[in-house]
């Protein structure tokens, strides 16, 4: 595990009030200052973005830890994620914009929870071993409580800090190529991402579509067409309580869940990696306006 600190002065802020808002739109609401609360069936943390969730969190005393796995590019009414909350947790697996092929980073700005994790994530030992046995001589240690083996290799993490001076200029490739998908299937029979909110900056990991009733093929269809192409096509995701052992354990129908079940059936990604030359791109291009035409 790599832990940052983080003591960026952004303050944590309170909920985007226009987002709240949109939800909140009754005056009582208004008095309490936009302010959730939990018992309020009709405040959804999910619909208001982060920084409700992180009012909602305060409010009981709760620490929000953020799952920003792929999302270090990402920021949200100017605030990078992974600061959001009390503790942002990125993923450098393989398939990562970022990618050490195993392991992650935990950010937080608390330097007492930095160096817990820390201690947590190597047995709960007040040293690793780099320092045990460090030039100066032997160095003792000790047990402090009983912790975990989720440390991040030393050699993971030198192939991860070199993929983070990238970052930047790998989001500007991916961001041209995402703009290139967006204009050339616009007139297709896809639902294509939204642009982003004003303020907020997208990570750029994936690039999804989801397939219309009016196409002439479905989605399978679409990623055997692709397949044929030689364009590799991925599906984010099928949705989890389809999955047998989900259904069987929590007993599941497919119809539970039926915004998670159709965007699982319509799914498609596509190439988009900062490594796709411009003519790769257009080979993608052809070969999705080709199965979907
Ligand atoms: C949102 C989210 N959280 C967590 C993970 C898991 O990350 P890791 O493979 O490092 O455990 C993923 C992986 O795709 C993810 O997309």
């Amino acid at each position: 595990m790599l832990v940052a600190e983080h003591d960026d002065p952004h303050a944590l802020r309170s909920p985007a009030p226009e987002l709240l808002e949109r939800e909140n739109s009754e005056g009582d609401r208004a008095a309490r200052g936009h302010r959730p609360r939990v018992e309020d069936d009709r405040v959804a943390p999910a619909l208001h973005g982060p920084f409700a969730v992180l009012d909602l969190a305060r409010l009981h005393g709760l620490r929000l830890v953020e799952d920003c796995a792929h999302a270090i590019e990402t920021r949200w009414n100017g605030t990078p994620a992974g600061l959001i909350g009390d503790v942002g947790c990125f993923s450098f697996y393989v398939t990562k914009n970022v990618a050490a092929a195993e392991g992650g980073m935990l950010l937080t700005r608390e330097p007492e929870l930095a160096a817990r994790a820390k201690t947590l994530s190597l047995h709960g030992l007040t040293a690793d071993a780099w320092s045990r046995f460090a030039d100066q001589g032997y160095r003792h240690y000790q047990v402090v409580e009983p912790g975990f083996k989720y440390n991040l290799t030393d050699v993971h993490a030198a192939i991860a800090l070199h993929q983070l001076a990238r970052v930047e200029a790998n989001h500007a490739r991916r961001a041209a190529i995402w703009a290139r998908y967006q204009a050339a299937f616009a007139g297709l029979p896809v639902r294509r991402p939204l642009e982003p909110e004003r303020g907020t900056v997208r990570g750029c990991h994936l690039y999804t579509l989801l397939v219309d009733d009016a196409a002439p093929r479905s989605r399978d269809d679409v990623l055997a067409a692709l397949a044929e192409w030689k364009i590799g096509a991925g599906v984010h995701y099928t949705a989890l309580h389809t999955h047998p052992y989900y259904a069987r354990a929590l007993g599941h129908e497919p119809g539970d869940f039926p915004n998670a079940l159709e965007i699982g059936e319509r799914t498609f990604s596509i190439p988009l990696s900062p490594k796709l030359t411009d003519e790769d791109v257009e080979d993608v291009v052809a070969a999705v306006c080709d199965a979907l035409s």
